[in-house]
């Protein structure tokens, strides 16, 4: 896959009879098992940007595959990644979905890591203990763009070599430098994969988007990556306006200036990147059940923007909260819908052309 293809139409690039998934990759367990061995265990998942982890002791919290995993940033300032287990007695260390430790401390008996995962107090152990032997189980982490990725297998290919068909694609917009001003985490009735095939097409956006609609025309959208697990382009945005409440633009501009797009990428398989002329927005995808999907969105904003008296987030966040329901109300709809027995493949529309793309990567993966 070429990284760089021409922006074509969504239908020119539509796989003709394609259809959506048979109903059991929505509704059965066994499905859900093999995703989260095939697809969550082996993958690059995303758990954040390194803006949540700024400084040495800032951690997150993940948890891949039913696996609690501590994002946490050294005395070093490099990000790591270790099981939330003790090496005691297997106690769960951190609890709060992120915080500040100078050291990672068990909640039962008092054993403490140093940031970079060495056991460094293990009060009235025997004296032929070695500390040494203990230290936290680490996990793969690495970055791309700012974003903070983690990979639960043993070899993981390297992130770099991951994205590398992206070459430096995304980097005029200087996604590592941005800063989050908002969150909004959202728990929805519906399996992960219609998240992603509802955000990969606007043919329903002018009935569902009233609002969107006005300020970018639905029908606008091109892409140059539809195939393989990076997917997505443009979409227009009427001359001087924003996707935002006001239709302004709400901050300092990120990226090439250009005003006139908002690009959307799905990064498979729990990312979804939208960046504006003005922010970027980030949805990562964490499914729960095959008909339970918790997902966390961030707004994230020039540096340079915050604190200027022309900084307006709320415009941008009250907008796209207002979008995002809509879409998970969509997305609700259509799982209540497939898990009845009449529920049959449908069609996919030629302005559907990248949610069969999705579906086609998908089951690939799901096969190998
Ligand atoms: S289980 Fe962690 S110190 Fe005992
Ligand atoms: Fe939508």
């Amino acid at each position: 896959m070429k990284s760089t293809l021409p922006f074509r139409r969504t239908a020119e690039s539509f796989s003709a009879a394609a259809k959506t998934l048979p109903q059991e990759y929505f509704i059965s367990p066994d499905v859900f098992a093999i995703e989260q061995e095939q697809i969550f265990s082996r993958q690059w998942i995303l758990v954040g940007h390194q803006s949540q982890v700024a400084t040495p002791g800032d951690y997150i919290l993940a948890e891949i595959a039913g696996e609690s995993v501590i994002i946490v940033r050294d005395k070093g300032g490099e990000i790591r990644g270790f099981y939330n287990v003790c090496r005691h007695r297997g106690s769960r260390l951190c609890q709060e979905k992120a915080g500040h430790v100078s050291a990672i401390q068990c909640p039962y008996h008092a054993w403490t890591y140093s940031l970079d995962g060495k056991l460094i107090g293990a009060p009235d152990m025997d004296a032929g203990f070695d500390k040494t032997d203990y230290s936290l189980a680490a996990v793969s982490v690495q970055s791309w763009e700012g974003f903070i990725f983690v990979n639960l297998t043993e070899a993981a290919m390297p992130l770099a070599k991951w994205f590398a068909t992206l070459g430096s694609k995304f980097s005029k917009w200087n996604l590592s430098a941005l800063l989050p001003a908002k969150r909004i985490d959202y728990d929805i009735n519906a399996n992960w994969k219609l998240i992603f095939q509802n955000y990969s097409e606007c043919y329903h956006c002018s009935g569902v988007h009233p609002e969107l609609t006005k300020l970018s025309p639905s029908d606008s959208a091109k892409n140059d990556l539809y195939e393989g697990p990076f997917l997505g382009g443009f979409m227009k945005i009427e001359k001087g306006r924003s996707l935002t409440k006001s239709g302004n633009a709400c901050a300092l501009p990120i990226g090439d200036r250009d005003y006139n797009r908002v690009f959307y990428f799905s990064i498979f398989p729990n990312m979804l990147l939208s960046l504006h002329p003005d922010y970027a927005m980030v949805h990562q995808l964490w499914p729960k059940s095959p008909s339970r999907t918790l997902v966390s969105c961030d707004w994230l904003f020039n540096p340079d923007a915050f604190g200027r008296s022309d900084f307006n987030p709320d415009d941008a966040v009250e907008f796209w909260d207002m979008v995002n329901r809509q879409d998970w109300h969509v997305c609700e709809l259509s799982q209540q819908g497939i898990s009845l027995r009449a529920y049959q493949p449908g069609p996919y529309s030629a302005r559907e052309s990248i949610p069969a793309a999705w579906d086609e990567y998908y089951l690939s993966v799901m096969k190998v």
